[in-house]
Order: C-alpha cells, then structure tokens, then sequence
C-alpha cells in the first residue's frame, strides 16, 4: 500500500491488517507503551473543510508516534489562491513524510497521489471517508468480535459516508443495507459493484432496511458545502432518521455508529444517540488508533 485514498483500493487483508495494527496501538496507548515508530516524520494536514475529530486525531496521533504534524489550512497555504495541485505536490514532497488531505474533489486527491512522491492519506472529500470506516470497522469488530453474518444499515444520504460504508462493510463480507430518497441514492458504480457482490440493498423504504441490522449508521443531512440546501434538504430527507421505531426493526442488540458531527433532532434523536453514546463516543476515538495504524502502516521507513 503506497497511500490510502479509498477503500476501494484496499484488498480486505490490507484492512484486516491494518484493523490489527490500530487493536495493537489501542492497546499501547491504553497502557502507556511508548510506540514512537515514527520518530522525527512530519506528516502535512491539508485542510480545506472543516475538522474536529480528524485534526485532533491526527494531530495527536503523530505526536504519540514520535513525529509531528503541520495544519495547513488551504486558505493560508498557496493552493488556496489557485497553486496547481501537481506544483503543491511536488513541493510538499520535498519536505514531509506523508500528507493527509480534506478536500472537496477524489481527483485533487488523486492528482496529489498521482505527482507527488510521498504517501498521501484522504481524510475525507464529497465521495468518500476511508479513515472513518477504517475506524467504524475497528469499533464494530470490537463490539460483535467478527463480522461474519452481520447487517449494517445506513439511513440519510447517499453521500461520502454512505460510499465508504458500502466498500468497507461489504469488504468484511457484511451485508450492507442503504435507505435513502430515491433522488439521492450513493455513487452509481459503487451501488452496481455492491448488488454485483449480491450483499447490498437500496431502497427508500426504512423500516425495510433497518429489519435484522446489527448496526445502524447515520450521517448529516447536509454534509459540508451543502449549507445553503440545508433547509431544503430537512425536507427532503424528514423522516430519514434513526429514532425508537428504527431500533425496533433493527436487532434487540443493534449498535448504532455517527462519524459525527450529529444533529439531535434531525438524522438522529436526542434519546437514541444518548443511549448508544459508547458506541458513538468510541468510535470516535478509534479514529485516533485507525489513523495511527494508516500512518505507521504507509509511512515507517
Ligand atoms: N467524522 C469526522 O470526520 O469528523 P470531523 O469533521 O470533525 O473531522
Ligand atoms: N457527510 C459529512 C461527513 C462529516 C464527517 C460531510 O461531508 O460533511
């Protein structure tokens, strides 16, 4: 593996293996076992979205492995002023071990993967989040112990998380089920390899998609730079929600998984989200240990 800029890219023993490193780095930071494997590396963090989880876990996560990160947000860095990705690349390349990019277009991802000579890392764009389903899938194995038999349900839209949840889920041999209006339905080649591996459903219909899920996932209704569709998107997407009639389709022992930001009220209720916060909140930790495991797995020399 040279970067790690989708899911698809990854063959389901590069995930295990990669899910293993992250169980052995949760393990050390639990018990204060230095793991400073990546001594004196400098990992770039371009960001031209907003972050909460995937900043701070960076950030600390290269801090932990013994290296350090730069934030380089797009507004301040020349890329932002129109600097051709390829330039930046070749630049940047020069300098850092490893880059970790949010942005908006795959292909700027790409290009970066493409021109540069470093591992390049996607923290998220409009068509997928790996490091957050790297992360969901370390949170499941941990709670269900395997994914053999399992149904992970995805209610809301058919954008970036709801791509990554297909690849990942299905990777691990799960059965992956999508609700979501049918005007906004996941990336078309994604859904056609998903039905051609006979282990994914589509439908509008929630109830139908929640029935037996072992885990239900959710996600904003307007993701970043959807802002101004906010209020049309309540009304589009009303009703795609995980609330107390979901978790009775779902298994008696369904845990339910948010990449969050939430919004209480919206694609997710207040009650629900509360009761499964140890689902929620360790997932969100586990982004820390699954990034460490991409950056350790790429970057050790
Ligand atoms: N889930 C996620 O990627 O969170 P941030 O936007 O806060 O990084
Ligand atoms: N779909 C959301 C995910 C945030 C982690 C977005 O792109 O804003």
């Amino acid at each position: 593996m040279n970067h790690f800029l989708t899911l698809m890219d990854c063959t389901p023993e590069e995930i295990v293996d990669l899910l293993d490193v992250a169980d052995q780095l949760k393990y050390e930071n639990h018990h204060n076992i230095p793991h400073k494997h990546l001594d004196g590396c400098t990992l770039g963090m371009i960001f031209a979205k907003s972050s909460t989880r995937t900043r701070v876990s960076f950030e600390v996560g290269m801090y932990q492995l013994g290296g350090q990160a730069l934030f380089l947000s797009s507004n301040d860095i020349q890329l932002g002023r129109g600097e051709p990705v390829r330039d930046t690349a070749r630049v940047l390349s020069r300098y850092l071990d490893g880059i970790m990019i949010r942005t908006f277009k795959q292909s700027d991802v790409e290009e970066l993967a493409s021109y540069g000579s470093i591992p390049i890392i996607n923290g998220l764009t409009d068509y997928c989040h790996p490091c957050q389903v790297l992360a969901d899938l370390q949170t499941i194995r941990e709670y269900k112990k395997s994914f053999k038999g399992l149904k992970l349900t995805f209610i809301g839209d058919g954008n970036n998380m709801a791509n990554s949840l297909i690849v990942g889920s299905i990777k691990m041999g799960m059965q992956c089920a999508i609700a979501c209006p049918k005007t906004h339905q996941p990336d078309e080649a994604l859904m056609k390899w998903g039905f051609d591996q006979g282990l994914l459903t589509v439908t509008d219909n929630i109830e139908e998609a929640a029935a037996g899920a072992d885990i239900l996932y959710t996600d904003v209704w307007a993701s970043m730079g959807q802002e101004a569709e906010a209020e049309r998107r309540k009304k589009i997407f009303a009703g795609f929600q995980i609330n107390s009639k979901v978790m009775e389709a779902a298994n008696p022992d369904a845990m339910v998984l948010h990449c969050l930001p939430a919004h209480r009220g919206e694609e997710i209720t207040d009650d629900v989200l509360e009761s499964h916060a140890d689902n929620i909140f360790d997932e969100a930790e586990n982004r820390l240990h699954a990034q460490k495991a991409v950056m350790l797995t790429l970057m050790r020399k």
